[in-house]
């Protein structure tokens, strides 16, 4: 039955991981670490490393077109670009900007959001907002790292976890179904369990190429944070809509660490085959993974349209965030 409500509806998602990967054998050859290891700890097999000279903007482009195509959507019809990214191509101007230029998408509004691993959810929650307040009626939504550009190879408790790859949705203005709520949360107090301390205004060195800029994390206090987090959230989402988690079909988490799906999903008694699971061949490609792991399930046709999908992540800031939606 159609009401007055306009909801954001996916019409159509699409991803890119860069051609080259890295397994943890190839990993294990110049890192202090094992397959047997990384996979113990983290579900991790392997991960894609973006080519000299590929940039986030590049693989968000290549994600998109796969997302417009899927949508049947032209760049001419995008009202808004937004990006969730960490690792933008340059300060400024924006991925977004570089993205819209390259699609040809001249004229719409098209900004970043940095939110760490949980961009893209930030990212939709914005344009979810666009679309129901009628400011928008399609917009490209894309979450986009090259995350390994800024690990420190030489530290094996970060160098293991992480991959490069984008991810893209078209949302369109739909009457019958689509987005039914998005959650944000930030902690800004642990900023050092997780963060790079490298900034514009902040740690830039004279005369160095931005020397030392990686990523640094305290795994475990991390690893218990997100678990905390994402319990409360997945309650949250689920008590706003008035719903019961044997309701849903399908869980799309963010994709750091299997072990921390695995607690989520037991939180929401899902069985793991009605969980989405890329970890193993992306690593944690930040913002990129829930948009990556929700092309993966739509084009293998495990997500059927109509069914109810729980997407959520944790990252860096911290944030944590979850979208409830009507596929
Ligand atoms: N290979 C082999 N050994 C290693 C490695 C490695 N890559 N890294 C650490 N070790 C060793 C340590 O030196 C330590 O050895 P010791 O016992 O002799 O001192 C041992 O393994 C255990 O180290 P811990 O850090 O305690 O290992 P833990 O079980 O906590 O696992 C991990 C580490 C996988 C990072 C875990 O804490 C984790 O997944 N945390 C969540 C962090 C995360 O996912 N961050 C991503 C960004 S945030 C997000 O997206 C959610």
């Amino acid at each position: 039955m159609s009401s007055d409500r306009i909801y954001s509806r996916i019409a159509g998602t699409g991803s890119y991981l860069p051609e080259k990967v890295l397994t943890n054998d190839d990993l294990a050859k110049f890192v202090d670490t094992s397959d047997e290891w990384i996979a113990a700890r983290t579900g991790i097999r392997q991960r894609h490393i973006a080519a000299e000279g590929e940039t986030t903007s590049d693989l968000a482009y290549h994600a998109s077109v796969r997302a417009m195509e899927a949508a049947g959507v032209t760049a001419a019809e995008i009202d808004l670009i937004v990006v969730g990214t960490t690792t933008p191509d340059l300060i400024f101007p924006s991925t977004a900007c570089l993205l819209q230029h390259r699609l040809g998408a001249n004229g719409c509004g098209a900004f970043d959001v940095n939110a760490a691993c949980s961009g893209f959810l930030y990212a939709l929650s914005v344009a979810d907002k666009f679309i129901k307040s009628g400011d928008a009626k399609t917009v490209l939504v894309v979450g986009a790292e090259t995350l390994t550009r800024m690990v420190d190879w030489g530290e094996r408790t970060t160098a293991v976890l992480f991959g490069d790859g984008a991810g893209a949705v078209v949302l369109k203005a739909d009457t019958e179904t689509g987005i039914l709520s998005t959650h944000l949360h930030a902690d800004g107090g642990k900023k050092e369990l997780l963060w790079n301390p490298v900034g514009v205004s902040v740690g830039f060195k004279e005369g160095e190429k931005n020397a030392g800029v990686a990523i640094q994390m305290s795994g475990s206090d991390v690893f218990k944070y997100a678990v905390r987090a994402l319990d409360s959230v997945v309650d949250e989402t689920l008590e706003a809509n008035g719903l019961d988690k044997h309701d849903l079909d399908w869980l799309i988490p963010h994709q750091a660490n299997l072990r921390i799906i695995e607690a989520t999903a037991k939180r929401l008694d899902m069985p793991m085959d009605r969980v989405v699971v890329t970890v193993d061949k992306h690593g944690n490609t930040s913002s990129g993974s829930v948009p990556l792991a929700l092309d993966q399930a739509v084009r293998s046709g495990q997500v059927q349209r109509g069914q109810l999908l729980l997407l959520e992540a944790f990252g860096g800031g911290f944030t944590w965030g979850s979208a409830l939606l009507r596929y």
